[in-house]
């Protein structure tokens, strides 16, 4: 295939269209964005806009793109959750490869259905497990591909979401139920994590346990005066910590792409709009305890025990005062510590006849500042994760973080598995 590589975007949302779709725009000579599916006229408006496309290669749903004559070098799948099976196949079978948005299934039927499909049809399909290509992330698997730290024993990892991410995804937001968007915690967020572990490890896993649930949300928790509207009948707003005034007008820019969406086909947005748009109509101003649940977790621990006999623990916890991520892998021959967040980790190898035991050596790789460095949408992840797509498809290698459907499988069957362990309250054995 020929640089720029033709892409039509499904689902021009959030990610697709803003996230995704900007590639083009940083990187003319590497992306096109040629086609637009997506049923929502002011996207379609905004996305056709921003990428100059011509209004034949628009389309409310993907089974109009599929009756064009193939147009493009690929799709980028960013439908949510729910709709990733159903608009992918089609495209599949016509002959388009994919980039396709995490998870890329809700549930074991859908994956093997879409699996056999991509196989069958012989497509390059990448899942946007973003974070592999965090720089972060992709240091400390090449120490681990080096071999620095001997066999793992134990890998150990917590995600800590904090309170007003949370609240805005999870509670107020999209993935608020799973009646709503079919996805639990665990996987709409958290699969990143799990699909993280699996790729350090390289170990089959073979055992999963799970343990959590809801801790503080739910109609059940709400504080007895509180009101309706943080802004308009609650007397708790000043003092609350997910008051809409508090994290989305004192704070404009926490969670725009969320919070502010149902005003984007507005002009010149004032803060008396948005002051009135909270306290009347828009989700994100109704009080946090209001939200039906639905069984949704709001902390969850996971424990793979893998083929080899090593260990992984993983702690998801919804609630944190900051956002964090940690990772402590500790192996045969030394072990490797860090906080995503701070883009700095450690690495202590085992030594004898040193003082202390052992070496160690600090990596800050807070110095990158371009797109794919740590200061890029997640920690520099989004923007490398299609540019290696895009490189795939021109004929190049992949890097070691390539995320193939068939390899993301396990880390989606971990977290099926993990659902299941912690609702029956049972030990899963992994499928063979
Ligand atoms: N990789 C990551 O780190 C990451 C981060 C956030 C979200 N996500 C995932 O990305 C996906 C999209 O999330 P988002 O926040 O961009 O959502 P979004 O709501 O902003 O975008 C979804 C778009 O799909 C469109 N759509 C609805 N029905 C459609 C159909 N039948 N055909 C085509 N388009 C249709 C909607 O109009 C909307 O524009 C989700 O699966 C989500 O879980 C991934």
């Amino acid at each position: 295939m020929e640089r720029p590589i033709k892409v039509i975007l499904v689902g021009a949302g959030n990610r697709a269209g803003n996230v995704y779709g900007s590639v083009a725009l940083r990187a003319p000579d590497q992306m096109k964005v040629v086609g637009i599916v997506d049923p929502d006229p002011v996207r379609m408006r905004l996305m056709r806009e921003c990428y100059q496309v011509p209004v034949e290669n628009c389309f409310d749903d993907v089974s109009e793109l599929v009756k064009r004559e193939k147009f493009a070098d690929a799709v980028i799948n960013g439908t949510m959750d729910e709709l990733h099976v159903q608009t992918a196949i089609p495209t599949l079978e016509k002959g388009y490869d994919l980039l396709l948005e995490k998870p890329f299934c809700i549930n074991e039927d859908e994956m093997k259905q879409i699996v056999e499909v991509a196989n069958r049809c012989n497509r390059k399909v990448f899942i946007c497990h973003v974070l592999r290509y965090a720089p972060f992330y992709s240091a400390i698997k090449q120490h681990l591909l080096n071999e620095e730290i001997g066999q793992i024993i134990s890998i150990e990892m917590c995600e800590h979401v904090n309170y007003h991410h949370m609240a805005v995804s999870y509670v107020r937001g999209k993935w608020r139920s799973e009646k709503l968007c079919f996805t639990p915690m665990l996987l709409a967020k958290s699969c990143h994590d799990v699909d993280l572990m699996m790729w350090l490890m390289r170990q089959k896993p073979t055992t999963i346990a799970s343990f959590g649930g809801e801790f503080q949300f739910g109609l059940h928790n709400k504080p007895e005066n509180a009101g309706t509207r943080c802004m308009k009948d609650c007397p708790l707003n000043k003092e609350c910590p997910f008051s809409a005034e508090g994290n989305y007008l004192t704070n404009p820019t926490r969670w725009a792409q969320y919070v502010w969406k149902c005003l984007e086909n507005e002009e010149n947005v004032t803060v008396e709009r948005k002051r009135e748009s909270l306290s009347t109509d828009n989700p994100y101003g109704k009080c946090v305890w209001d939200f039906e649940r639905d069984g949704n977790c709001d902390h969850q621990s996971v424990m793979v025990q893998f083929e080899n006999g090593a260990t992984g623990l993983f702690n998801m916890v919804g609630g944190s005062a900051k956002s964090e991520r940690n990772i402590h892998i500790v192996g045969t021959k030394g072990e490797i510590k860090g906080t995503f967040e701070d883009q700095t980790y450690v690495v202590r190898k085992i030594d004898a006849f040193a003082p202390t035991g052992y070496e160690e050596v600090r990596y800050n790789l807070n110095e990158t500042g371009d797109m794919t460095g740590a200061h890029g949408g997640h920690g520099g992840g989004d923007a490398r994760l299609v540019l290696d797509f895009l490189g795939g498809l021109a004929g190049e290698e992949t890097s070691y973080s390539a995320t193939d459907i068939n390899d993301s499988t396990i880390s989606h069957q971990v977290v099926f598995k993990a659902m299941k362990a912690m609702r029956d309250g049972t030990v899963e054995k992994m499928d063979d």
